[in-house]
C-alpha cells in the first residue's frame, strides 16, 4: 500500500478540527467536510488559532499548516483521492453507518476508513457494509493535536493491511498508535480513565473525601509519575524486586479493595507471570536501579519547572 498523502476529515467539530492540525503536519492535503453552515464558518478561525498556538512547539508556520487544509463542499469532494478518511461525526451509530454506506461507492478498496468513535466498535458501525474490511476505530484523546496517543481498534473483519497503513500514517504525523488485540467497550483510554473515575465517585459518595482532595492526590501525586510512566512501570519501580515483588506485597490489599466494589479480578500467579515477563523484556532486572534513578530525575525536573513557574498551578 502506498504512502498516504491525502486525507479527508468528515465532521469539522472539536475532534475534526484538531485532527486537521496534526494531519497537515505530515500529509500534503487535508480536506474537511462539514455540512453545518454555522460550524463551517467558524472552522478557519479555529484552525488559525490552534496552528498559531502550536508554532513554538512544532516550529511550523501556521500559514503553512493552513495552506494544506481546505473545506470541501460535499462528502464526495472531500474523499476523492484520499488514502485515509477520518470520520468525526457525532457519536450515533446510525449516523456513522450512513456515512460508511455512502463511502462504499466513493472510495477505493485500499482507502483506510477510520472512525474517531469513543465507544462504537467498527463491528457495529461497519458490519455488513461493503467497506467493512477497510474500517477501523482510530480513537484519539481530546484534543488529538495535543495528545499523541491514538487507539487503533480493528474489527474481526478488518484487513491487516488496512491496520498497518493506518498505524504507519498516524506515526508519520507524529502520533503514537496503540493497537488493541480485540474490540472492547471503552477501548484502553476510557477503560483506564473509567476505573479511576468510578472509584473517585464512590469515595465522594461514601464521604471519604471531597472532590478537590481526590483531584489533589492525582495532581500532586499519582499524576506526577503518570506524566512519564504508565501504571505497570510505576508499580515495577515502586518495589525492590520489581513487579512480581509488588504483586506479592500489594496484590491481596488491591484484591480486597476490588471485592469491596463487587469486582473479582485477582492477580493470579499466571497473570503476574505474564505481566512480569513483559516488563522484564522492557527493563531487565539488572537495570532496575538505573531506571529508578531516571524516574527520580524526571520528578526532580518536574519539580524544578513548577518552582520556576511560581509553585501552585491555577
Ligand atoms: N470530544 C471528545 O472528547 C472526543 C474524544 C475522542 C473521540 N471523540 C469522538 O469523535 C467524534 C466527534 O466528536 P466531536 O466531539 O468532535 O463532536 P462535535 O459535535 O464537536 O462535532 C461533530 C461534527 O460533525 C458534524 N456532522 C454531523 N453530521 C454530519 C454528517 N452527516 N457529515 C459530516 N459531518 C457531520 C457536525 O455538524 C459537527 O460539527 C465522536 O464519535 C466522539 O465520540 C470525541
Amino acid at each position: 500500500m502506498s504512502k498516504i498523502n491525502e486525507v479527508a476529515i468528515i465532521g469539522g467539530g472539536s475532534i475534526g478540527v484538531s485532527f486537521a492540525i496534526i494531519f497537515a503536519g505530515g500529509a500534503q492535503a487535508v480536506r474537511i467536510f462539514e455540512p453545518d453552515t454555522e460550524r463551517r464558518a467558524a472552522i478557519e478561525t479555529e484552525l488559525l488559532a490552534k496552528a498559531t498556538a502550536m508554532e513554538p512547539v512544532s516550529g511550523v508556520d501556521a500559514q503553512d499548516v493552513l495552506e494544506k487544509i481546505s473545506l470541501s463542499q460535499s462528502l464526495e469532494e472531500a474523499v476523492s483521492g484520499a488514502g485515509l478518511v477520518q470520520e468525526c461525526v457525532p457519536e450515533k451509530v446510525e449516523l456513522k453507518r450512513a456515512i460508511f454506506q455512502q463511502l462504499s461507492d466513493l472510495v477505493s478498496s485500499d482507502t483506510v476508513i477510520a472512525s474517531s468513535s469513543s465507544a462504537i466498535p467498527a463491528s457495529e458501525s461497519a458490519n455488513g457494509l461493503k467497506v467493512e474490511q477497510q474500517t477501523i476505530v482510530a480513537h484519539p484523546g481530546n484534543p488529538p493535536h495535543l495528545l499523541p496517543v491514538i487507539e487503533i481498534v480493528p474489527s474481526p473483519s478488518t484487513d491487516a493491511e488496512i491496520v498497518r497503513a493506518a498505524s504507519n500514517f498516524y506515526r508519520s504525523v507524529g502520533m503514537k498508535p496503540v493497537q488493541l488485540k480485540k474490540e472492547i467497550e471503552g477501548f484502553l483510554f476510557n477503560r483506564l480513565q473509567g476505573a479511576m473515575l468510578r472509584e473517585a465517585y464512590a469515595l465522594v459518595r461514601d464521604g471519604i473525601a471531597d472532590v478537590d482532595d481526590i483531584d489533589m492526590v492525582v495532581r500532586e501525586g499519582l499524576g506526577k509519575r503518570w506524566f512519564f510512566m504508565g501504571p505497570f512501570e510505576v508499580a515495577d519501580l515502586n518495589t525492590r524486586g520489581g513487579i512480581r515483588s509488588h504483586a506479592e506485597k500489594l496484590g491481596p490489599t488491591y484484591e480486597r479493595q476490588g471485592a469491596e466494589r463487587g469486582q473479582h479480578d485477582p492477580w493470579t500467579p499466571d497473570l503476574v507471570q505474564k505481566v512480569e515477563q513483559q516488563r522484564r523484556e522492557i527493563l531487565p532486572i539488572d537495570q532496575w536501579e538505573q531506571r529508578v534513578q531516571w524516574r527520580d530525575e524526571q520528578l526532580l525536573k518536574n519539580l524544578a519547572v513548577k518552582n520556576h513557574n511560581g509553585g501552585e498551578q491555577a
